[in-house]
């Protein structure tokens, strides 16, 4: 049975407590400075030890498995590498890190540890996430011409002036908040070499309370708001193929959708949800579906899976504990987080200066 202690004891920590037992682990303590939330946890999941700081748990139980990285984005790369350094391996919450530059000594500690290192993507764990792949696995002479990611939201903000507004701590708004999608095209695509990317983002409506989300955490009315409320971008890849990409907390649009459609050479593929007004109610529809064309007939197929209203997080992070144990190829690699931190340092790159990146120069 492995053993796994984790950090953070905030709104995503519930889902991997949940996913690590669904796996069979044992999660024998939870650590957050705020020791009064960890005592919350612990007593909601009849957890026996609490801690303060990481080490301090080290040094209680020297044959932990993993640790799972639930706390503000600021914090991944210095849990993650001291776990990593101290022969754990480590399930880390999304984004990887605050940009490139912190995911290369991540990688490095990576690379010398030996150990498994996965981030939390998610929506790669969710049904019709793996039924695509597996059309596009089965399909050897498969090529992906574009693709588009988007996950928008009217009223989405989590929280005004808490740590997901400060981008010291978060790393920025929607572009590095909302990864999952940009994520899932690229898995879609085989994680293609970016080669070209431009954006622009505007800040309108942050600060708005109007525009808060019916989640998130509380706002706080002394803290930094600092980041952008919408992003769009384009990129190119070094195999001819693109993507678009639009990821908000705010904007004047119908409602919250989040989805990833392709085009491909043999067929083109649709995941999406259509979130309901209050996130996930009963107005919530989720649709996967392939199009394609048989005997000189345009054909759409309707994919039948059971949707998943957590968006795969408890089964991202049963896998985690599955990859440990050998029986589960891991969902997601580390050299790709590589990838998509450079690339959201290129979005907010060109969407600063107003001009294209071209990757190769970087
Ligand atoms: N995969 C997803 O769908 C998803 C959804 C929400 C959040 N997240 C990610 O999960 C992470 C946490 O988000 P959240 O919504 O749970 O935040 P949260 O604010 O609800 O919880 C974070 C917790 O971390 C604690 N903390 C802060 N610094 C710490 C430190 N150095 N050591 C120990 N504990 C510390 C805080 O006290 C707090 O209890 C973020 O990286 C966020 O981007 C992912």
């Amino acid at each position: 049975m492995k053993k796994i202690a984790i950090v953070g004891a905030g709104g995503i920590a519930h889902y991997h407590i949940k996913g690590f037992r669904a796996a069979g682990a044992d999660v024998v303590a939870i650590v957050d400075i705020n020791q009064e939330l960890s005592k919350e946890f612990a007593d909601k999941y009849n957890i026996k030890y609490t801690f303060k700081k990481i080490d301090d748990c080290l040094e209680v139980f020297k044959d932990l498995d993993g640790v799972s990285v639930a706390v503000p984005n600021a914090f991944h790369k210095s849990i993650v590498i001291n776990a990593l350094e101290k022969g754990l391996s480590v399930f880390c919450e999304k984004p990887p890190a605050l940009n490139a530059k912190e995911m290369y000594e991540i990688e490095l500690a990576y690379k010398n540890s030996g150990k498994l290192l996965m981030f939390d993507f998610n929506n790669r764990a969710r049904e019709e996430s793996q039924i695509l792949k597996h059309y596009i696995n089965s399909d050897k002479s498969f090529k992906t011409n574009s693709a588009q990611a988007y996950w928008v939201r009217r009223n989405g903000i989590p929280g005004i002036g808490g740590w997901f507004t400060n981008k010291k701590i978060s790393g920025g708004g929607p572009a590095i908040d909302l990864i999952h999608m940009l994520d899932l095209s690229l898995y879609f695509m085989s994680y293609p070499k970016p080669k070209v990317i431009m954006a622009s983002s505007n800040d309108d409506f942050m600060g708005n309370k109007c525009f808060k989300g019916p989640w998130g955490i509380a706002d706080n009315s002394k803290g930094i708001t600092d980041v952008e409320s919408a992003i769009q971008a384009f990129i190119t890849f070094d195999n001819g193929s693109s993507l678009i990409l639009r990821n908000s907390w705010a904007e004047l649009i119908e409602r919250e959708k989040a989805g990833v459609c392709f085009q491909g050479n043999h067929f083109g593929g649709l995941m999406e949800r259509l979130f309901g007004i209050d996130g996930i109610d009963e107005t919530s529809t989720d649709i996967c579906k392939i199009f394609t064309y048989e005997l000189d007939h345009q054909v759409d197929k309707d994919i039948k899976f059971i949707p998943d209203f957590a968006m795969g997080r408890e089964a991202s992070a049963s896998n985690f504990i599955e990859s440990l144990e050998g029986k589960a190829e891991p969902l997601n690699k580390p050299e790709e987080a590589v990838i998509l931190m450079e690339i959201v340092d290129a979005i907010y790159e060109s969407a600063k200066t107003g001009l294209p990146i071209i990757m190769e120069n970087k």
